[in-house]
């Protein structure tokens, strides 16, 4: 039997379809349950952030390593918050790419030993459909046509996703992305690793017109965005002042940078908005939990009469809930996932 008794009596998931997602592309190690109502049944996420923290950012063996020790505690923690067992599941999803190879691998092939000793089928997801899927746990109803930004530590591009989810890549960044961005500024800075929580925690007092850092391609007609000259102009700016000075500026600095990478994705969005025609912009990935971010899209929304959708905080980072929702996603619609081998892939497709 699947599912629980809960106190009132009746089994909870009874008939439904579950989904466990392993995700280990980076440095979070997290594991989800999602059952065919998109409904959370459990989100655990181990971050190996204060493990890759002392050197500045993440070292892929040593990732790869703490993947191995975490995951199989990891799917335990899962399971026991959904007050599941193993057979419960009925297909498990892990993230094949794109990420780094040695943790991509931890992941493929725990989903792949758990899959053969289950009996259960395994599906292979791409990371990025992952981070599109936290959109869907917000709004279940939400259906392509829309436009999708993708910010994030490795990525920042606009994709058009169409109805039986097919995904057209209309423009990216042709160097840093915009967590980069934030991670790198923050770190000339002095902040510690990762930088864009920091950075936002300390913009919010801060002055944003104190200094003027470039927005790269702002006016360029194209959705493609160049975030490489901040994190440099940043540096001119530590260079040029008096380090007592940038120190007792620091919120101001941070809210300047903030403002500099929040103005170009927001300019670029109206642009793509109507250059394609759509009335929804999902915004997903790590970046998508900047404050400052939500406040500018929303405000333009209201005001241009597009919906902005934004994941909730918890699924913004790398989690497992948004690689089994978008396998469930997928499999409510009759539709398969984008790649049913168990081969890590450091592309999109
Ligand atoms: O999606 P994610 O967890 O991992 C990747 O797939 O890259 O994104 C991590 C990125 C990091 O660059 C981090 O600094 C940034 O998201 N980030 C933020 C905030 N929270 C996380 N950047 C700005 N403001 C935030 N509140
Ligand atoms: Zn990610």
């Amino acid at each position: 039997m699947k599912g629980r008794i809960g106190p009132g009596g009746p089994v909870c998931y009874l008939g439904s379809v579950i989904t466990l997602g392993i995700e280990t592309s980076c440095d979070e190690t997290a594991c989800g349950l999602v059952d065919s109502q998109m409904r959370v049944l459990a989100n655990q996420v181990y971050s190996q952030v204060p493990i890759h923290s002392e050197y500045g950012g993440v070292v892929p063996e040593i990732a790869a390593r703490a993947h191995l020790e975490k995951i199989d505690p990891i799917v335990r923690m899962a399971l026991a918050e959904a007050e599941l067992e193993l057979d419960s599941v009925d297909q498990i999803a892990f993230t094949r790419g794109p990420g780094l190879l040695g943790p991509l691998l931890v992941g493929a092939s725990f989903a792949r030993s758990l899959g053969r000793a289950l009996g259960k089928p395994v599906v292979g997801v791409n990371h990025l459909e992952g981070h599109l899927a936290s959109a869907f746990l917000e709004d279940p109803e939400l259906e392509p046509p829309f436009l999708c930004l993708v910010v994030s530590g490795g990525h920042t591009e606009f994709v058009q996703v169409e109805p039986g989810l097919r995904f057209t890549l209309i423009g990216k960044t042709r160097d840093d992305a915009a967590g980069e961005a934030f991670d790198k500024g923050g770190k000339i800075l002095g902040l510690g690793y990762p930088a864009g929580p920091l950075v936002a925690g300390l913009a919010a007092g801060g002055k944003r017109d104190f200094t003027a850092f470039p927005r790269a391609l702002e006016q360029r007609d194209n959705f493609e965005f160049s975030f490489s000259g901040l994190k440099t102009s940043v540096l001119r700016y530590v260079e040029t002042h008096d380090p007592d000075f940038v120190r007792d500026n620091l919120s101001h600095i941070c809210a300047s940078l903030e403002t500099a990478i929040v103005d170009v994705l927001v300019k670029k969005s109206i642009h793509a908005l109507t250059a394609t025609g759509m009335d929804a912009l999902t915004i997903v990935g790590g970046v998508s939990a900047n404050g400052y971010l939500r406040e500018r899209m929303h405000a333009e929304a209201k005001k241009r009469g597009f919906r902005a959708i934004f994941p909730s905080a918890r699924y913004c980072g790398d989690n497992g809930v948004m690689i089994a929702g978008i396998a469930q996603w997928r499999a409510n619609r009759g539709l398969s996932s984008s790649d049913l081998e168990v081969k890590p892939s450091l592309r999109w497709n």
